[in-house]
């Protein structure tokens, strides 16, 4: 298959270029898009066949479930069967945003969509692309990130390029996306709301709105073997790159002593080392493929960049990473969730 690669100007958007993707949409294809989190694989979400389609494209496991995506409310009243009053208050608060939420599905959402959960994740994007393309085409998309299933989810145009060129129908490329992180997920269906997997809008915003919202072991370890996770996505070793990643856990002096005495060794062994630094510590280190993350000041910076990263290293092909650990407040949560997934848990205490 062709793939069409179209660039939009976010400021100027080619309206001729929309009713193109609408047009691919409406007939049950696959278009990748801009949103501010990450770029989405899009599919009408409430066509079963074309859902499917979104899983071969990703080689992603049948029962993990998509978000679809909507540009007005009016759309959120078919596809669930009752919307809590904690919800309209993030709803008010927080769409167009970077924060999902779990209701339970109304008739018309098809099992291909949910992985035949019983509930949906909905969730109205940010991104001038993306409402656009919703409004456009008159349908609700169904679009989980536009990566192959497993690797880092794509943060520019050329990912998504790099992973599904020759498998789906079409990439509208709106440049670098904003945020570069995955939205919040918020299980609304329970009396006090659940984070699934933390993102932009934090655990604290959450509470300033709703009070009490509660968050999902999963989130921060791993799972023993038989527990299924609530977003049964957060199951897979994922966000991952392809070499094997450490985090390493401790004061900044020791972790940078240890991270070069590994590194030594692995090169000593013949092997490509790829180190995750930060600006305050990248002059630190001595040897192997550094690549600086960003300053520990600035944690939007941090997320913005944290795939595009772990895409380098696989692009060198570096056989281990070895990284840094970021605080876990605040954004800093969802940072180190997608860190910690990516390392399988993998932490060393230094
Ligand atoms: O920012 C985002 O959310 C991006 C952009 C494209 O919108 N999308 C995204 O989709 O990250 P995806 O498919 O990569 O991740 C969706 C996650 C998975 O972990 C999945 O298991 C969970 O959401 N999920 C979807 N529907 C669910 C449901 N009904 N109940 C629990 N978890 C659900
Ligand atoms: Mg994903």
């Amino acid at each position: 298959m062709e793939t069409i690669i179209h660039r939009l100007d976010v400021n100027r958007i080619n309206k001729e270029v929309i009713n193109e993707a609408s047009e691919i949409l409406k007939k049950g294809g696959l278009v990748a898009f801009p949103t501010e989190t990450v770029y989405g694989l899009g599919a009408d979400a409430l066509n079963e066949k074309a859902s499917s389609d979104i899983y071969r494209a990703k080689g992603r496991p049948s029962d993990n479930p998509l978000i679809v995506h909507i540009s007005n409310k009016e759309q959120l009243y078919k596809l669930v069967k009752e919307i809590p009053h904690n919800a309209e208050l993030l709803m008010d608060n927080f769409w167009p945003g970077p924060l999902t939420m779990i209701f339970k599905k109304s008739e018309i959402v098809p099992d291909g969509t949910t992985g035949g959960l019983d509930t949906v994740a909905v969730r109205m994007p940010n991104h001038p692309v993306a409402l656009n393309l919703i409004d456009s085409s008159g349908i609700v998309i169904a679009a989980p990130s536009a990566n192959t299933s497993g690797r880092p989810s794509p943060t520019s145009s050329a990912h998504v390029e790099e992973d599904l060129c020759g498998k789906i129908d079409m990439i509208l490329d709106g440049g670098d996306v904003g945020i570069g992180i995955e939205s919040t997920i918020v299980d609304m269906t329970s009396d006090i709301p659940v984070i699934l997997r933390p993102g932009y809008i934090t655990k604290e915003m959450l509470e300033d709105v709703l009070g009490n919202v509660d968050i999902d072991k999963a989130v921060m370890n791993p799972l023993s073997e038989n527990v299924r996770p609530k977003a049964p996505g957060m199951k897979y070793r994922h966000y991952a790159p392809k070499a094997e990643l450490i985090i390493f856990n401790g004061k900044m002096n020791d972790v940078i002593r240890r991270i070069n005495e590994e590194t030594d060794e692995c090169i000593s062994k013949g092997k490509c080392v790829g180190i995750i630094a930060s600006e305050e510590t990248k002059d630190k280190y001595k040897a192997g493929m550094v690549l600086d993350i960003g300053t520990r000041q600035d944690e939007d910076m941090i997320a913005h960049n944290l795939y595009g990263v772990l895409r380098e290293f696989d692009a060198a092909n570096v056989d281990v990473i070895y990284g840094e650990t970021f605080k876990e407040s605040g954004f800093g949560q969802a940072i180190m969730n997608r860190l910690l997934k990516a390392a399988g848990y993998h932490v060393e205490d230094v």
